[in-house]
C-alpha cells in the first residue's frame, strides 16, 4: 500500500506489518500545518482500517519520519499561526491519535525536531535519534509556549526543570543531551542511523503483536492514573493475554528450539 495523503506519504509492508508515514513537505523543513495533521489522521485511520479488515493484528509498528533529510519536523507551520499553538484548544488532537493508535509508533528523528514537531515525537511511543539531530522548543521567541503538552511530556520523561529550561531558553540539544535526559530513547551516527532504525522496528514487529498492544496501552495507563489501577490492568489483560493462540504459539517456540513461531495477533 502507498498513499499519497495530503503533505503525508504512508506505505504499508503486508509482509511484516511496518508502516511509515512521511511527512513530506521538505521544503519547509516539514513544519505542520493543518493539510498534514489532517494526512497524519488520515493515515492513521486507514492503518486502523487494515486491522479492522484483517484475521488478527495487520499493523504491527508505525514509523513517523521527515521527508528531505534535513529535519524530522521544523515545528508548526509559522504562517499559518493566528496567536494560538495549532492544537492546543482542540478536544482531540492528531497527537491523541498518534499515542491512543493501538500499534507502537516510533519517531524517526534526523535532523531537526522542533516545537510542533518535538511535540509529535513526544507522543510516539519511541524516540530513534540521529546523531546530528537537534531538539527543541523554540515557541518562547514567537511569544508563546509549546501548546500540545511538550512541557508536560518532558516534565514525565525527564525532570520539570529540564522541561522548562528547553521552553524558556529555546535552546536546540543535541540528541546525545536529549537522550541523556530520557527524552530520547536511543541516539545512533548518521551514518549507522537507517539501518538501527530498521533493526529496532522490525525486533518489535516481529514480537506477539497483542502483547505488544498490552504492554503499549500499560505504559499509557501507568502515566495516566495510580499504581493500583495500573496493576489491576495489568493483571486483567494478563489473563486475556494467556488464552490467545500467540501465547500457546510462543510457548512451543520455547519448548521446542527448532520450531520457528508464527504470531497472528490471535
Ligand atoms: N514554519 C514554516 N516554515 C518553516 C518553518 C516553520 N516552522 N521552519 C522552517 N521553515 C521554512 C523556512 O521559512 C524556509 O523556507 P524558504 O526556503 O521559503 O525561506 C525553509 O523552511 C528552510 O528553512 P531555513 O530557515 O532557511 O533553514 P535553516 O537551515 O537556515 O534553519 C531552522 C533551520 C529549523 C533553525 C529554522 O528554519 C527555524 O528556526 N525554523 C522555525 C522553527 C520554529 O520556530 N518552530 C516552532 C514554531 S512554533
Amino acid at each position: 500500500m502507498h498513499d499519497e495523503l495530503e503533505a503525508v506519504v504512508v506505505a504499508f509492508d503486508e509482509e511484516s506489518g511496518i508502516a511509515t508515514l512521511t511527512l513530506d513537505r521538505p521544503d519547509s523543513l516539514n513544519a505542520l500545518n493543518a493539510r498534514m495533521r489532517t494526512g497524519i489522521e488520515t493515515g492513521l485511520d486507514r492503518l486502523a482500517e487494515r486491522d479492522a479488515d484483517a484475521e488478527g493484528v495487520a499493523v504491527r509498528a508505525v514509523v513517523i519520519e521527515g521527508a528531505g533529510g534535513k529535519a524530522f519536523c521544523a515545528g508548526a507551520d509559522i504562517n499559518e499561526f493566528s496567536g494560538t499553538s495549532p492544537g492546543a484548544f482542540e478536544p482531540h488532537t492528531m497527537r491523541d491519535s498518534v499515542g491512543e493508535f493501538p500499534a507502537p509508533v516510533i519517531a524517526k528523528i534526523d535532523g531537526y525536531c522542533l516545537g510542533g514537531g518535538l511535540e509529535l515525537a513526544l507522543a510516539c511511543d519511541f524516540r530513534l535519534a540521529s546523531e546530528s539531530s537537534r531538539l527543541g522548543f523554540p515557541e518562547v521567541d514567537l511569544g508563546i509556549l509549546p501548546g500540545a503538552g511538550g512541557i508536560q511530556y518532558v516534565a514525565r520523561l525527564a525532570d520539570p526543570s529540564f522541561a522548562t529550561e528547553l521552553a524558556m531558553t529555546g535552546e536546540h540539544i543535541t540528541a546525545e543531551r536529549a537522550a541523556d535526559a530520557g527524552v530520547v530513547n536511543h541516539v545512533h551516527p548518521d551514518d549507522e542511523f537507517e539501518e538501527e532504525v530498521a533493526g529496532f522496528v522490525e525486533t518489535i514487529a516481529e514480537k506477539p503483536p497483542l502483547a505488544v498492544r498490552a504492554i503499549k496501552d500499560s505504559g499509557n495507563v501507568a502515566v495516566e492514573s495510580d499504581r493500583h489501577a495500573g496493576r489491576k490492568y495489568d493483571r486483567r489483560v494478563f489473563a486475556t493475554l494467556l488464552e490467545t493462540d500467540d501465547h500457546a504459539e510462543g510457548a512451543r517456540a520455547f519448548a521446542d528450539d527448532d520450531y520457528d513461531p508464527e504470531f497472528t495477533g490471535r
